[in-house]
């Protein structure tokens, strides 16, 4: 994870791979149900590991907002 270019762009998520966001929630709309799933998706795997909790918490906020919680 490189911190500073993090912090400059906040729509990067995985610094290691250069994955914003959007092609994060694209693969969890594909039907990726974890941080493992996605990556493999994008064709790619984790390096540092570092994004790996927050990948796993965009998952899980797109499961509960299509169970409406
Ligand atoms: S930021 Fe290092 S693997 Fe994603």
């Amino acid at each position: 994870m490189n911190f500073n270019q993090r912090a400059a762009e906040p729509q990067l998520i995985c610094t290691c791979n250069d994955f914003y966001r959007h092609s994060i929630e694209e693969s969890i709309a594909a039907g990726c149900e974890d941080a493992d799933e996605m990556m493999f998706d994008l064709g790619s795997q984790f390096r540092c590991e570092v994004c790996r909790p927050l990948i796993n918490r965009l998952v899980l906020r797109k499961v509960a907002a299509e169970q409406g919680k």
